[in-house]
């Protein structure tokens, strides 16, 4: 029997082109995404709560970038900002501010005592209030490179918010990096919801993108297909 065609929509596919490829990325998103791959990782012995394709090319990015600050929202265990403050430390500079509005005892006392923990800030409290955004903008200076990681609470009207307040932050030539618009691809999953469709990360770019075109999605980055962060890596343009 061969194992190289399989039908989708009607269509014979040859998993060897380039088309073929790329629908089965997207199905094995999709698949691993109901099947909860990302609630099973760790780096450093932190859960970390991403794929392993999206941890290499924002490990890419960073490398290219070279960010004094990577603010992130959404902290949870902890693992994306070791991860993060990981990259930073063999790169000998840079550290991480790590937003979310509910910190466990346990993680903050994981994040805390972790030996790269000295390269993170946490801060808990809603990334979408004011109040937060001066706190975050305190540890910022004139001349600092700051990268933005959008991964706390996925809804539309949320991550446009946050679009709005975090994108001011972010440096020229850096990026502002959004996840989950992957939500758009499960909302028909046994574990997603129809509201999905609309409700999702991705709306939020979209509604971001009309009306600041001083950014620009930059298809590099989800280069690989199998992502949570479809079409979110957005780079500010150099002016
Ligand atoms: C998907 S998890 C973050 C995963 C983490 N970045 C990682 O990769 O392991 C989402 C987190 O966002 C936080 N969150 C939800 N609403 C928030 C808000 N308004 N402000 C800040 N954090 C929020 C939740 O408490 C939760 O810990």
């Amino acid at each position: 029997m061969s194992e190289r065609y399989f039908t989708y929509r009607g269509r014979k596919m040859d998993i060897y082109s380039r088309e073929g490829c790329e629908i089965l990325a997207r199905l094995w998103t999709r698949s691993g995404w109901q099947n909860r791959f990302s609630y099973n990782i760790k780096w450093l012995g932190m859960p970390v709560i991403q794929l392993p394709e999206d941890l290499l090319v924002l490990q890419e990015l960073i490398h290219a970038v070279r960010p004094d600050w990577i603010i992130e929202t959404g902290t949870a265990h902890g693992g994306s900002a070791v991860f993060y403050a990981s990259i930073l430390e063999l790169l000998g500079r840079g550290q991480v501010l790590s937003v979310d509005v509910a910190i466990r005892g346990y993680n903050r006392r994981a994040i805390e005592s972790h030996r790269l923990g000295r390269r993170i800030r946490l801060i808990e409290s809603s990334s979408v209030l004011p109040s937060t955004i001066k706190v975050v903008q305190r540890h910022l200076r004139r001349n600092d490179r700051v990268m933005v990681m959008l991964d706390s609470n996925h809804t539309r009207a949320h991550v446009l918010r946050e679009l709005g307040l975090y994108s001011k932050l972010v440096t020229p030539g850096s990026y502002l990096v959004v996840f989950d618009g992957v939500m758009e691809w499960v909302a028909d999953a046994p574990q997603g919801k129809p509201a999905w469709r609309k409700d999702n990360p991705t709306a939020a770019i979209r509604a971001f993108l009309k009306r600041h075109p001083n950014f620009e999605v930059d298809t590099h980055y989800d280069r690989l297909g199998v992502t949570y962060c479809p079409g979110g890596f957005l780079k500010k343009k150099l002016i």
